[in-house]
């Protein structure tokens, strides 16, 4: 069952599902806006295009004839996914799944007005104006950020009044496409973040990996562990609405379930349709099969048998300081001494400020501190320095 797979978007979440399906024998063509991204260095081909121009992913689809797409990324024309389906291609995990989570609207009113879970008090604003009086009915500290957005571009924290007008522009000038909306969250004062990885399958019961805990700095993740310890009761809460929300979007795959864990409990934050950035720490052992590797097999239909936790582990990001090209790692040699430390190196060919260029990786017996792990990989990932050819 040899199929071909069309990966949408080509960086180091979809370079490691690229070797994952590879290794089960299938085909695939990693695209990307850039050439030689991560997971086209390690697909069978690769088509460069803009994946927002809607015509131009026609017209790759149309050549290639995958029997399955894999989106990696938020940045694309979501709204062809609908046709493709209907050509009889597999969405991964639905066309319904991507169209809807690349906008916060969509999955917020979905999760808190359809499902009912507990999220944040949100409201919209779509002018400076709206913002204003968004803002004087949640409250401060709130959280603007842009509908259509990730990794924190755009978003900031409000604490007093001062900050409205800047975190308008801000979120204008952060925003990917052309809807200036924002939604306005309360500030939840999370005492833990994790990511709840969920497994849908075409044959099969939803399968949970044990909870990843994870630190963000920017809007970007810097350090991951796994298992995250959180109560019983927690953890099935979680469970249950990572249940709600898969099913309400359907379709097959790994998904990655944000929530915050907050005195007053648990609250639903976002989800991704696709492996998870602080998922990368499965890449050091800690579960019989990496998030790839689930992801591979739900998307091919292929069984799993279950996940179990086999060690404790840790993640922490490498980033450059500044920007290049042909850059290269020092202190790669040190990283990788102690027993248990690993490194991923993703092979982006430039760099700029705090752009993840790889992953320092640690993992310990299942009886070990996971605290300890921690920190061994956040003390690995500084021994590493990335030097490149700086662009004048
Ligand atoms: N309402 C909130 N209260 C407190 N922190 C938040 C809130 N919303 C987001 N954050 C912080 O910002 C990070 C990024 O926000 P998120 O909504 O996940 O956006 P993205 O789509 O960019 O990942 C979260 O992981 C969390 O650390
Ligand atoms: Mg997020």
């Amino acid at each position: 069952m040899s199929k071909t797979i069309m990966l949408l978007g080509s960086g180091e979440l979809g370079k490691e599902f690229v070797i994952a399906v590879k290794r089960l024998g299938q085909r695939v063509i990693a695209v990307d806006s850039y050439d030689d991204a991560p997971a086209q260095q390690v697909a069978d081909k690769r088509e460069v295009i803009d994946m927002l121009d809607g015509n131009a992913l026609d017209a790759i689809v149309a050549k290639h004839k995958p029997d399955i797409i894999v989106p990696e990324i938020e940045a694309i024309r979501t709204e062809r996914f609908y046709d493709y389906e209907q050509q009889g291609i597999q969405m991964v995990p639905s066309a319904r799944a991507a169209n809807f989570t690349m906008n916060r609207k969509a999955i917020r009113d979905l999760a808190a007005r359809d499902l009912g879970l507990r999220t944040a008090n949100y409201l919209y604003a779509a002018s400076l104006d709206e913002l204003r009086t968004a803002v004087a009915e949640v409250g401060l500290p709130c959280v603007v950020k842009p509908l259509m957005s990730s990794s924190g571009k755009g978003q900031s924290t409000v604490r007093s009044e001062a900050d409205i007008e800047k975190a308008w522009s801000y979120s204008q000038s952060g925003k990917r496409g052309d809807i200036a909306e924002v939604i306005v969250e309360a500030f939840v004062a999370f005492h833990t973040e994790i990511t709840l990885l969920t497994v849908t399958q075409k044959n099969g019961p939803t399968l949970f990996c044990p909870p990843i805990g994870h630190r963000q700095e920017r809007g970007d993740y810097q350090e991951s562990w796994q298992p995250c310890r959180i109560s019983p009761e927690h953890l099935s809460q979680a469970q249950q609405i990572a249940g709600k929300v898969t099913e309400a979007l359907s379709g097959a795959g790994i998904w990655g379930v944000e929530f915050f864990l907050a005195a007053d409990g648990l609250y639903f934050s976002e989800l991704s349709p696709r492996p998870h950035d602080t998922g990368m720490v499965t890449l050091t052992g800690t579960q019989n099969l990496s998030e790839f590797e689930l992801h591979a097999r739900a998307v091919l239909g292929l069984p799993i048998p279950g996940i179990e936790l086999l060690r404790v582990g840790a993640s922490a990001v490498i980033l450059a300081d500044k920007a290049g090209t042909n850059p290269s790692f020092d202190g790669v040699e040190k990283a990788l001494e102690q027993p248990g430390s690993d490194i991923r190196i993703f092979g982006k060919p430039t760099t700029r400020p705090y752009r993840r260029m790889g992953v320092a990786l640690m993992s310990g017996e299942s009886d070990s501190d996971v605290e300890l792990v921690r920190q061994q990989a956040i003390a690995n990932a500084a021994k590493v320095r990335v030097v490149c050819d700086e662009l004048e």
